[in-house]
């Protein structure tokens, strides 16, 4: 069947079709139905049903004579190590994981903390969760205590599962003090914290309070899946907002099972017992979605992958995986490929590999420029998809369906809706806009299974945040346009959230500790153009009167105080001082026009500009740090 046809279904028959992708779960009590709108525009899928994750990613493969096949290959180049774990290992280590948690009392519905590098037993510990109906919640190890108590103060977790550490380039990230910091700043505390000692670090055991992971399974009890109800959360993953408070996006289980069954052949085009690598991280959503759950749900092999695109030790290393490990489908954030590309722009390492088994590669997580597309499909020769989701909806709203129909792709373009998506563009007013024409894209409600049904104790927030500003509409916060053949353009986030190396930030949060700076009385974070991640934040500080110490000497402050306070991950490596910040005679700060003088760009002045004179200011202080570039 062809993409317009399988669309055209699932809009004429929304429940069958989602009936029939139900199918390929496995189920302890099957659902009634599909769709729950009793409580619209608050909507549930399956919500009646019984079902556990772990048995469908695990133990169902096992049952069904599966047990050999490799499910997780662990390739870390930057710890010279190479493991094979397949489905019946798999399901020993989890259920043994799984007894042990148990044994000190997790069961369904407490909350459980995972705090870890790229490591197998990351998603040891999200499926050995899921066996006990327990409540993941993992959280990037790029962020600092400050963040990770921000999230064990939210979801209150009983337990919380680190690594000793993890080990960047250069350097080892020390998990557990961070984590030992996070527990001083925390109110809540959970009653204990198992800490998989590295051989790189081996971190001290608060007495107590840690166990470790290998010694608090001794002689445990395995434990066996525990069926929940369909619409029980699977997890919680904290994203960036407009706000320092992360939003703790809720994943239900059911929901989720089925879209991403379904996605794995249709859109990304494997078969179960192939490989599948998605080059990311346990820690954002694409790490949930296509690392651990969707590739395992579907019988495929799913790689770990500890390293970087470069420097681990080559510019090559994902040629290596690919073609050692027989890769079909690869996944990846186009920054990844921008970082390659700069190091290697002939492709020499890429001749060096046979990528034949290669079929396609995905991009997704910020905007794919038309370069580095180009420069991925000549030097790889296979197809390049670019597809566009969130955090929220948990896999792609669109895409080009590979495993349905090789639909044209158009570059700049994310691709075509995916059958549950109703993508349209509205103007200000809500109305939708013809065709070519740049709007809010928003999502006809209901959203498909997988995608949120709200946010962790904030269904205020939820509201609010999406469902208010267009009525029946779900607001995603970006803007674009869709063509005449129905084809989607991502242009730009509507608000102050930034994509800095495919990590998704929020420069509010970031303003939030730069005020915190004793000599700082009003600032303003905005994302400028970089040639590499796309995106990088800068700062613009207004210092308190009478402040005279060396301006150097603040900037290196606050850029300590943002590495310490939200992490690493957040590249806050720029800022500078400035008189004034730009306003609108209501008292709002015009980032939009400041990011255009820094990238160089044309702006129109805004008509509600205070004091204009305030933004040859702003240009003269960018200027003496080098924007525009070049
Ligand atoms: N734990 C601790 N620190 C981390 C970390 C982790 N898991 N991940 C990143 N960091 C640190 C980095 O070491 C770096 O620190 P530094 O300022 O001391 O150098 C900082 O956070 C920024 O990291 P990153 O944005 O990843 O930049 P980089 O310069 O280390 O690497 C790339 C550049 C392009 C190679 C890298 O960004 C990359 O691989 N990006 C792909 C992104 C991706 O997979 N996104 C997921 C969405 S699909
Ligand atoms: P995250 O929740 O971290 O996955 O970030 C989601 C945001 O990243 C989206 O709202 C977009 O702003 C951006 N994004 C993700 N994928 C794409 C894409 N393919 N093209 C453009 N922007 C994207």
């Amino acid at each position: 069947m062809a993409y317009d046809e399988i669309y055209a279904r699932w809009k004429n028959d929304p429940e069958g079709f989602w009936m029939e992708a139900a199918e390929a779960i496995d189920w302890v009590e099957k659902p009634s139905r599909a769709l729950f709108d009793g409580n619209a525009p608050l909507y549930e899928w399956f919500a009646d049903g019984k079902v556990n994750a772990c048995w469908n990613a695990v133990d169902r493969h096992v049952e069904a004579g599966r047990g050999e096949q490799i499910a997780i290959i662990y390739d870390s180049p930057i710890t010279h190590t190479k493991r094979w774990i397949s489905y019946v290992e798999l399901r020993n280590r989890v259920a043994q994981l799984a007894g042990a948690l148990r044994a000190r009392g997790v069961e369904k519905g407490d909350r459980v903390i995972i705090y870890m590098p790229m490591v197998p037993e990351a998603l040891e510990a999200m499926l050995a969760c899921a066996r006990l109906g327990a409540v993941h919640s993992v959280v990037f190890g790029g962020f600092a205590a400050h963040e990770l108590a921000v999230r064990i103060d939210d979801c209150k977790p009983k337990c919380i599962i680190a690594a000793s550490c993890g080990i960047e380039p250069g350097r080892v990230v020390h998990y557990k003090p961070l984590l030992d910091g996070a527990l001083e700043h925390a109110e809540h505390q959970p009653e204990f914290c198992v800490i998989l000692q590295r051989e790189q670090e081996v971190a001290k055991l608060e007495e107590g309070r840690d166990v470790n992971w290998h010694g608090f399974q001794y002689g445990v009890e395995p434990a066996d899946c525990v069926p929940v109800e369909g619409n029980h959360p699977a997890y919680i993953l904290y994203t960036s907002g407009t706000t320092g408070q992360p939003k703790g996006v809720v994943r239900p289980t059911a929901g989720h099972l089925v879209a991403l069954n379904w996605s794995m052949k249709n859109l990304y085009n494997v078969d179960p017992g192939e490989v599948f690598w998605a080059a990311s991280d346990v820690g954002w959503v694409v790490g949930h979605s296509y690392i651990c759950y969707a590739p395992l749900v579907h019988g495929n092999t799913t790689i770990v992958f500890e390293g970087k695109p470069i420097g681990t030790p080559d510019a090559g290393t994902f040629w290596r995986v690919i073609s050692e490990h027989k890769v079909r489908s690869f996944f990846t954030a186009p920054t990844a490929f921008r970082a390659i590309k700069r190091e290697d722009p002939k492709g020499e390492f890429v001749k060096k590999y046979d990528l034949s088994g290669l079929r396609t590669l995905y991009l997704a997580g910020e905007r794919a420029d038309p370069d580095t597309i180009n420069w991925a499909r000549d030097q790889l020769k296979v197809p390049v998809v670019d597809h566009w989701w969130q955090t929220e909806t948990g896999w792609a709203i669109t895409g080009i369906p590979m495993g349905i129909e090789q639909k044209k792709v158009k570059i700049g373009s994310s691709g075509l809706p995916m059958p549950g998506y109703d993508v349209q563009i509205l103007d200000e007013a809500g109305h939708p806009v013809g065709p070519d024409t740049l709007g809010a894209v928003a999502i006809k409600l209901p959203l498909p299974p997988g995608t949120l049904p709200t946010l962790w104790n904030a269904e205020d927030r939820y509201r609010k945040s999406y469902l208010e500003h267009f009525p029946g509409y779900y607001e995603t916060g970006d803007a674009g346009m869709i063509d005449a053949d129905g084809y989607l353009y991502i242009m730009a986030r509507t608000d102050d959230v930034i994509n800095v190396a495919g990590h998704r930030l929020s420069t509010g949060a970031m303003e939030e500790v730069l005020a915190n700076h004793p000599d700082v009385a009003e600032c303003a974070v905005i994302g400028v153009a970089d040639d590499l991640k796309g995106q990088l934040p800068l700062g613009l500080l207004c210092l308190t009167k009478g402040v005279n110490r060396p301006e150097s000497e603040i900037v290196r402050e606050c850029v300590d105080l943002v590495r310490g306070e939200i992490g690493p991950v957040a590249a806050f490596k720029l800022a500078v001082v400035v008189d004034r910040l730009p306003k609108t005679r209501s008292g709002k700060i015009l980032r939009a026009t400041m990011v255009k003088i820094a990238d160089g760009e044309e702006f129109k002045m805004p008509a509600t500009i205070d004091d204009p004179a305030i933004l040859d200011e702003i240009a003269a202080a960018l200027k003496t740090i080098g924007f525009p570039q070049g």
